[in-house]
């Protein structure tokens, strides 16, 4: 053990991919029982040099030190026995595996030297998820899981595993605020018995509850190191995008037209015959922006896949849109009607991974909007439409050829909501729009929203950032639990007073 003030340090790493420099020189130097946050814009590099030191990328060149001593790790698995532990931004879960199965995987523990002990593993997870307010369900597939829930599961398995250094990569995108403060204990619990926490987040306001220190990244390089008491919200976005951010969206007088989706008496129940939606009905008008605000797992996600396809109505539930009862039609055909859609899961549902820009660009419209030519996909306009998304909504690639896989998480959140909101959709249906997008990137799209709505286009937004929903809808409504409550129109309900709807404490505002 070499006895340096830093139990990690990261020297002068370099990554290349191709032509693309995602970490220049990049040096890093982290204390131990500290909180050192790592912010950026989307695609400056934060993910790879975490990536770096899990080893699953391997620098170019540029070492790194644990305790002063220099590291070469074999892989993945030799950096985590090493006690580094990481929450991956884009989920790394066994989908076809149970809950428990995944966070035990690996990491069993054993009766007698080599029989594994479920009772014992079950027993400390319950022990983890009861000291931190996390509620998962251990036998559910995850398959089966929301993208709120999934984020918990990841928590509870690199809370189980232990490490002396935990990577948090963007932990509460979409946690309840709840979750966040059950987070937030482990954190200062974990800090407490020395362990060594490196968070990387996008909402500045966390970044500076929960950091010790905080290191500002810029097209690959370390820009700035400051201490949160030097600084503020404001004074972290222009550090980050070279700009003042101001975060508000320019809300103009909506021009509402005919009501164009209609629900009726919808109630949805899950494949264990729960119900997750009850009763609900609403309508919204071509011009309108709708926003439904919620505490994660209120039974959004239900009315969503209801809506658009994915999931059978109960019978008695009814959704029209554009003059068409649409209650039992595919996903397919409310494309070629003119629905869009933004999933919350955009690595599950959004997009395919593994094929590439162009091929995303079109999944799910190749059929319905004269993609085809008869036979073949046109390549050259897939192409052009991936070359209009990347510019108007700034995705930072390569080539339109590179896997999304290559892209950061947040520039792949891009592509999506880019791909949804150039096709002249009637609808659009958007969930979490702004889930890891940088502050400097997010006015962008809320204006996006707007001048949508101001050509016609009905908007349903369904976002756990309440400040979201108030600041881009003209109507709110608030769902707490499978129900929708009134939450007024465009400003005239206060954040407090639909915070309290959210959490149950207006069950007669209907
Ligand atoms: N496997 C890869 N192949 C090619 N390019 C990659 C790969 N992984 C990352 N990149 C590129 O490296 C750059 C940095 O990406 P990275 O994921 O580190 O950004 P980030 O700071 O984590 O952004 P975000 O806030 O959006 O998550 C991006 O331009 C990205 O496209
Ligand atoms: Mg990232």
């Amino acid at each position: 053990m070499g006895n340096s003030e830093y139990i990690l340090e990261m020297r002068n790493i370099r990554k290349t991919f191709g032509e693309l420099v995602a970490n220049d020189n990049v040096n890093l130097k982290v204390r131990k029982g500290t909180v050192h946050s790592i912010i950026g814009e989307n695609g400056a590099g934060k993910s790879t040099l975490m990536n770096i030191l899990t080893d699953i990328h391997k620098a170019d060149s540029g070492d790194i030190l644990l305790n002063g001593e220099k590291v070469h790790f074999k892989n993945s698995l030799d950096a985590a026995r090493r006690g580094i532990g990481m929450i991956y931004q884009e989920f790394m879960l066994y989908r076809d595996l149970s809950v428990f199965d995944n966070i035990i995987l690996g990491f069993e523990k054993k009766k007698w030297g080599f029989i594994i002990d479920r009772k014992a593993c079950r027993k400390e997870i319950e022990r983890i998820c009861s000291e931190y307010s996390f509620n998962i369900p251990l036998d559910a597939i995850v398959k089966d899981l929301s993208v709120a829930m999934l984020q918990q599961v990841e928590i509870v398995k690199v809370l189980y595993r232990g490490a002396d250094i935990i990577i948090m990569d963007e932990p509460t995108s979409v946690l309840t605020p709840q979750g966040i403060q059950g987070l937030f204990r482990a954190i200062r619990n974990l800090v407490g018995m020395g362990k060594t926490i490196i968070f990387i987040s996008h909402k500045l306001k966390e970044v500076l509850e929960i950091s010790d220190y905080i290191t500002i990244m810029n097209h690959g390089r370390v820009v700035a190191e400051v201490l949160p008491n030097e600084v503020d919200e404001a004074k972290l976005a222009s550090l980050m995008v070279g700009r003042d951010v101001i975060l508000q969206a320019n809300k103009v007088e909506p021009k509402i037209g005919d009501v164009l989706l209609s629900v009726k008496g919808l109630t949805v129940k899950d494949k264990d015959e729960i119900v997750r939606v009850k009763n609900v009905d609403f309508e919204i008008h071509s011009g309108e922006i709708l926003g439904i605000a919620g505490v994660a797992g209120s039974g959004q996600q239900w009315i969503v896949e209801a809506l658009f396809g994915l999931r059978r109505p109960e019978h008695g539930s009814q959704i029209i849109f554009d003059g068409k009862d649409i209650t039992y039609v595919s996903p397919r055909e409310h494309r070629l009607d003119g629905i869009g859609y933004v999933p919350q899961d955009r690595m599950g549902s959004g997009v395919n991974a593994k094929s590439s820009l162009w091929e995303n660009s079109i999944m799910g419209y190749h059929i319905a909007h004269g993609f085809k030519n008869k036979y073949l996909v046109d390549t050259k306009q897939a192409n052009e439409f991936t070359d209009e998304i990347v510019e108007q909504f700034d995705v930072r690639r390569q080539a339109n050829k590179d896997k999304v896989a290559a892209l950061s998480g947040g520039n792949i959140q891009k592509m999506v909501v880019g791909r949804e909101f150039l096709q002249r959709n009637k609808l659009l249906i958007i969930e979490d729009p702004t889930r890891g997008i940088d502050v400097g990137a997010i006015e962008f799209i809320w204006q996006k929203i707007i001048d949508l709505a101001q050509e016609g286009v009905a908007v349903l937004l369904i976002s756990h950032e309440l400040n979201e929903v108030m600041q881009l809808s003209d109507t709110i409504k608030v769902i707490y639990n499978g129900q929708l409550y009134d939450g007024g129109r465009h400003g005239e309900l206060t954040e407090e007073e639909i915070g309290l709807i959210m959490l149950g404490g207006n069950a007669d505002a209907k």
